[in-house]
């Protein structure tokens, strides 16, 4: 059942915590339902603005058009082969939700990704990633309807386009499909992924070792180094990471390591080296910075928060400063990781 209310506030539907209003906001629980909705001849002409748990949007304004809050349910087996176990999920169904789905059952290859906000429809959008494992090398097909012509469409991996942060939906396709159910790929047997950051680490102040290491070991451990380091939105808005972290040339790279030794640099290819953007932001003096309600978190540069009444365009204003001033001091140019509407 559809149930259309006109000007709702988005602050319940964004962890930043924005307070701006939609002029028509529905909750879409059922494909069928969804393409009744791309069908009612009064909304066809309304922009639309797609939600999942808005835990990666920046609202800057009022929107004048029509608010689909995608809420489709369901966690599904659909096959099971020597190796690998397929299982689908409504767009709807909370990401973390999944990962302990799958945790529990043991179908590997989820664990890393434990605790990320949002929704699993969402989750292809950016193509999430965390703690050395991204979305991508578990994602096997998505549903998605195209929202001009109600036709269906199957997206393979390759039909996605992934990379870092990004996929087609993000770039050619932007605004063109609701994506409605994604089928992953887990494995029977784990490989697993500990060396990323703070995990082994932790894994020893947990007790675990190499002979009990598990996924859910591994999946606790993400748990406690994210609550440690990130902000929950439950008690201060944001939307994690606000930038990428920026991808510079080798030359580039050895040049500024020259006038900054301690700059931290992850090579990604022969030429290619990313570099934390959280480095960055710090040592050009943003950490803990505050601006009225705006700020920047005090344990996680990258993170912009909102103390509680900030708007989406003082949020816009900051983080603009900050790009301009990481860009004077290394010459390198951070681009938003978060979605600004
Ligand atoms: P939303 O914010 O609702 O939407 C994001 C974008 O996807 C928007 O453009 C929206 O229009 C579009 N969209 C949403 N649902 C659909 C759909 N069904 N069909 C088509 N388009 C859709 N991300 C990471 O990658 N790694 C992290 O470690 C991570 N940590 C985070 C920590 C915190 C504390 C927070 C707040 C965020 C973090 N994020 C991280 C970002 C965020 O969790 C992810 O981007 C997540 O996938 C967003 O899901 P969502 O449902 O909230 O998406
Ligand atoms: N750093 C600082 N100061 C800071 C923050 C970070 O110097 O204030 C430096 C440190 O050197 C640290 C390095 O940055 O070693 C990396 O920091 P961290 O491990 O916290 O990771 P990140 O690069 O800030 C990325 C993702 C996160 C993901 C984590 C773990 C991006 C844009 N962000 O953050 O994803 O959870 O790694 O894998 O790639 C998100 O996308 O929203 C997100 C939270």
């Amino acid at each position: 059942m559809l149930n259309i209310q006109s000007h709702v506030s988005l602050k319940p539907y964004n962890t930043f915590g924005i307070d701006t209003n939609a002029r028509y906001w529905v909750d879409v629980s059922s494909e069928d339902d969804l393409q009744t909705l791309l069908q009612l001849t009064e909304f066809i002409d309304e922009p639309k603005l797609i939600l999942g748990g808005g835990s990666n949007v920046l609202l800057c304004h009022d929107f004048d058009g029509l608010v689909v809050k995608v809420n489709i349910q369901g966690i599904d087996i659909i096959r099971n082969e020597d190796n690998h176990i397929y299982v689908t999920a409504g767009a709807g169904v909370n990401w973390h939700e999944l990962v302990m789905f799958c945790v529990q059952k043991g179908y590997a290859g989820v664990e890393n990704l434990s605790l990320i906000p949002g929704t699993v429809g969402a989750a292809p959008m950016q193509n999430i990633g965390a703690y050395g494992v991204e979305l991508e090398q578990l994602f096997e097909s998505l549903t998605a309807i195209h929202i001009s012509t109600g036709e269906k469409r199957t997206f393979t991996h390759s039909d996605c386009a992934f990379g870092y942060r990004e996929s087609v939906f993000k770039r050619e396709l932007k605004g063109q499909y609701i994506i409605t159910t994604v089928t992953f790929q887990l494995d029977k047997q784990p490989t697993f992924h500990t060396r990323y950051g703070a995990i082994q680490e932790t894994l020893a102040e947990m007790g675990v070792s190499d002979e009990n290491l598990s996924i859910k070991a591994i999946s606790d451990a993400v748990i406690r180094i994210r609550r440690s380091k990130l902000p929950d939105p439950a008690q201060i808005g944001n939307a994690g990471s606000f930038f990428k972290n920026p991808e510079i040339s080798q030359p580039q790279f050895d040049t500024l390591k020259v006038q900054y030794p301690a700059m931290p640099g992850y090579p990604i290819s022969n030429d290619v080296v990313k570099v934390p953007a959280g480095w960055l932001i710090e040592q050009a003096g943003w950490k803990g910075y505050r601006a009225g309600d705006a700020g920047v978190h005090a344990k996680q540069a990258l993170v912009l928060v909102n103390y509680g009444n900030a708007t989406g365009n003082e949020i816009l204003l900051l983080a603009k400063k900050v790009q301009e001033s990481v860009f004077a001091m290394f010459g390198i140019t951070i681009s938003p990781e978060v979605n600004i509407v």
